[in-house]
């Protein structure tokens, strides 16, 4: 299997590079950088000196190169450039941006701030969240691999959604994730001094641009139109997204009961664990898990459902090989454990 990545010194596609450096079916074919072009990878990241030491190929190596899949890790409005022309010549994708994650131009548009230059292609992509879409996701040729943070939450609520035991209404998701969730790039934000020894709030309310894509996935869940209120946090961590979600419950049940909706719903997923305790950060960390949980908060009708996963693994480039691997008819796990 000849895999491409585009972008490969992105955290992201730094870590997909980790990722099918193990995986015993793929091949590092070609790593295309802008930034770095020329360089070895292992230059950009001397931890992998001796592992992967490929030269670092432009943009333009994209046209030419022989492959069956690339992984797109850029920033969204580039992939939708790109990616008609790679499936005109067969070869496979899976995005990591946001391009093809939301199904109408309209909503592109009304979350991202640009037209959609490729939006016959938003009816073909399939998103990429394999414990709701896994049999539209085999034999996918374009699979959106979905944000971080509507990975989580959509994982952590779903089960109570589908067995109508959440209303729909006024659904709150409380998230926090750390640095690594916004990119390479150099920005103030970011720097050590200003997150350290902090917690803070961003983009609250109906401003996040993940809001649309977890109303869109909540909604075909609960069978009708759902709206959020999502308040993410950075947290002064390098990787990890730890999603708390707050519902009413539209049926008496206990915790028990709950969490014996989840083991069922999850026991055969390979990636979420129904945890015993509360999920951490911290035992997904370089995984491709997502751990999640749940409560009935007692003397109210309440229930409060929890997701811990790393941004980069479950929230990106893990669910990206587990994508990968359905595609192509692979063992689903391989790579990945
Ligand atoms: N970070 C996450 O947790 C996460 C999770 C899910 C989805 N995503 C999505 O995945 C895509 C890639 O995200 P990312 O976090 O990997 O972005 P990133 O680290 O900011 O990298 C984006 C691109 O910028 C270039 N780059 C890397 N280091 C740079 C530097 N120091 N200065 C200038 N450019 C640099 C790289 O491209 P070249 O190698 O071509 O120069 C890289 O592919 C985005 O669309 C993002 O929204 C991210």
């Amino acid at each position: 299997m000849r895999t491409a990545i585009w972008g490969a010194t992105g955290y992201t596609g730094s870590e997909l590079v980790r990722y099918l450096l193990r995986h015993p079916r793929a091949e590092l074919a070609l790593l295309v950088s802008e930034s770095s072009a020329g360089a070895k990878f292992s230059d950009v990241f001397p931890g992998f000196r001796g592992v992967a030491d490929l030269e670092l190929a432009p943009p333009s190596e994209l046209e030419r190169v022989e492959v069956e899949v690339v992984f797109c890790c850029r920033a969204h409005t580039e992939a939708m450039e790109v990616v008609p022309r790679l499936l005109e010549r067969g070869i496979r994708v899976v995005d990591l941006s946001a391009d093809f994650r939301l199904h109408s131009g309209r909503e592109y548009e009304r979350w991202y701030g640009v037209r959609h230059t490729a939006e016959e292609l938003l009816r073909e992509a399939v998103y990429g969240l394999p414990e709701l879409y896994r049999g539209q996701i085999q034999g996918a040729r374009l699979v959106a691999n979905p944000g971080c943070y509507p990975t989580a939450a959509a994982l952590s609520i779903a089960p109570l959604l589908e067995e109508g035991l959440a209303d729909p209404e006024g659904i709150v998701i409380d998230a926090k994730s750390g640095v690594s969730g916004a990119g390479r790039k150099l920005s103030l934000r970011t720097h050590f001094v200003e997150v350290y020894g902090d917690i803070s709030p961003y983009n609250p309310g109906r401003t996040h641009r993940h809001t649309g894509e977890m109303e869109q996935e909540l909604s075909k869940l609960a069978g009708r139109p759902v709206r959020v209120t999502f308040v993410p946090h950075l947290m002064p961590i390098d990787r990890g997204i730890l999603s708390v979600a707050y519902m009413r419950l539209a049926e008496d049940v206990s915790t028990e009961e709950l969490l014996g909706i989840y083991e069922k719903r999850y026991a055969r997923e390979p990636f979420v664990r129904v945890v015993e305790g509360l999920p951490h950060t911290k035992n997904v960390w370089g995984t491709n898990f997502c751990d999640v949980s749940v409560r009935r908060v007692e003397g109210t009708d309440r229930a409060v459902a929890f997701a811990a996963m790393d941004n980069l693994g479950k929230g990106a480039s893990g669910q990206a090989v587990q994508n990968m691997n359905l595609m192509f008819g692979m063992e689903e796990t391989l790579g990945l454990r």
